[in-house]
């Protein structure tokens, strides 16, 4: 076996994204559930880059700590002025002397890269490439940088402002991304020069230079809809629509129904088992797992919840984080849980709130029970034992505990534990009056016809 090349990913995050008009920096902004950098952080990661080097403007730490959450190891290069796309790679000059066999420059604000690819531009490298650029077929090429090919080979990449006529009429664009063979990256990096119509350092001019240094470039090409940037919201929109195409798929393929798949919405860390059906119009955010033969009826949201085998959801159900349905449990239509466990074959099927929560195996939690968790200050638990019985539109305020096979009464306030297997009534005692309403009724007549005698 070939030993492993070693890869640096650099990635290029100090872009201004003006065009957001957001207090949030572009490239923080989220598709499935995770940032923009996040994803481009996590496709180098799975393309086997062991090391990162995330350039990023002055005065932007919630960049930096967003890197380093989701690339522990990533090294952060502040570029103090935008110069241009060389001048950003520049900026981890010092990861790059560290020399590794490959270098792979990735877009902060193109999240759609798949691994796969960046793992081809490295394949690239390694038959021998100075240079491998990722290019695509633009459906409209205006503002991208052209690919300049001669007998068959990648001469040079013309930027839209220098392209001549000739070279605007090329669809073959520069999607940004590319791979730089460690060995020559620095040398190639700083022969780049600023002559050109915006006064810039242009990473595409590694072509042009590699060329002439009688070293090999080649290009890869890709779909337009893998490369499509984020620059404004409308264009985040964009990559969410196709980022939640690509899951829907995956998702279908790997053995769970999505009736219609247009209007599921999944996280980038959604699991679905098999034999899952999933209704229309649910929204899974992050850390939302399904587990085999479980139903997601229409209408309902789960974020950093756990679905069991054969679990039971919806229609219109809230699963918040924390959220644990064993096996064949159910949470019905206008149900909320929140940090609960719910055991195996527990029912909770309509209008109830359960927050803070470990409900037993096969307990029956009535219409309408609330866990009254919090009194403004702190959050407490309620426990109800297995094979339980919640009468409905009861009120179990915590902390307390429900025994195991215990009744509670429809409509009590539980504010008191309640023994195993006992009967607990919290609420007033019904009292009736004998013949109360006829008699009501006839007095309220009598006093009706006085009155209408005496007008
Ligand atoms: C770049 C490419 C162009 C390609 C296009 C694809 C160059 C010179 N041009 O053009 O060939 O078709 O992407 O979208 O590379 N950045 C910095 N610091 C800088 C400048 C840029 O970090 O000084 C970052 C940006 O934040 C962005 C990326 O580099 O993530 C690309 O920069 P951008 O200004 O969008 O380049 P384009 O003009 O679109
Ligand atoms: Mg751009």
């Amino acid at each position: 076996m070939q030993p492993a090349r070693s890869c640096l990913a650099i990635v290029l995050a100090a872009g201004e994204g003006t065009r957001m008009k957001s207090a949030c920096p572009k490239v923080l902004h989220e598709v499935g559930g995770r940032s923009l950098l996040g994803h481009a952080l996590s496709a180098v990661a799975e393309a086997g880059a062991e090391a990162a080097a995330v350039v990023i403007g002055p005065d932007r730490p919630e960049v930096a700590r967003e890197a380093q959450r989701r690339f522990p190891a990533a090294e952060l290069a502040i570029q103090q002025e935008r110069r241009g796309t060389a001048h950003a790679v520049l900026a981890a000059r010092e990861s790059l002397r560290r020399g590794y066999d490959d270098v792979i420059v990735a877009f902060a604000d193109t999240p759609l890269v798949r691994p796969q690819t960046f793992a081809a531009l490295r394949a690239g490298l390694a038959t021998g490439a100075a240079v491998v650029v990722l290019g695509f077929e633009a459906a409209d090429p205006t503002g991208y940088g052209r690919l300049v090919e001669q007998d068959g080979e990648l001469e040079e990449i013309v930027e839209h402002k220098d392209a001549t006529e000739a070279q605007r009429a090329i669809t073959l664009c520069n999607a940004g991304l590319m791979a730089l063979s460690g060995e020559h990256a620095l040398a190639i990096l700083e022969a780049i020069g600023d002559d050109n119509a915006q006064r810039e350092f242009y990473l595409t001019d590694a072509v042009a230079v590699a060329r002439a240094r009688g070293l090999r470039t080649k290009v890869l090409l890709a779909p337009e809809s893998e490369v499509q940037g984020v620059n404004d919201r409308v264009q985040l929109a964009a990559v969410e629509a196709e980022f939640q195409k690509r899951r829907r798929l995956d998702i279908m393929t790997e053995g769970a129904t999505l009736i219609a798949p247009e209007t599921a919405f999944f996280s980038f860390d959604t699991q679905v088992g098999r034999d899952v059906l999933i209704e229309p119009n649910c929204v899974f955010g992050p850390g939302v797992s399904i587990a085999d033969g479980a139903v997601i009826h229409a209408f309902s949201h789960l974020e950093g919840a756990q679905v069991g085998p054969g679990a039971m959801v919806g229609p219109f159900a809230r699963l918040r984080p924390g959220a644990k349905l064993a096996e064949g449990a159910k949470a019905g239509n206008f149900v909320e849980i929140k940090a609960a466990e719910i055991g195996v074959g527990a029912k909770i099927n309509h209008l109830t709130y359960i927050g803070d929560a470990s409900i037993g195996a096969a307990a029956n939690i009535g219409a309408g029970t609330i866990t009254c968790n919090y009194d403004g200050f702190v959050k407490s638990r309620t426990t109800v034992g297995a094979g339980a019985f919640v009468g409905s539109n009861s009120s179990l305020v915590a902390p307390v505990t429900i025994g195991e096979g215990a009744y509670i009464g429809s409509g009590s306030v539980i504010t008191a534990d309640v023994q195993p297997h006992a009967l607990a009534i919290g609420r007033g005692r019904q009292v009736e009056k004998e013949g109360w309403a006829k008699s009501f009724r006839e007095a309220a007549l009598a006093r009706k016809a006085a009155k209408k005698a005496a007008e």
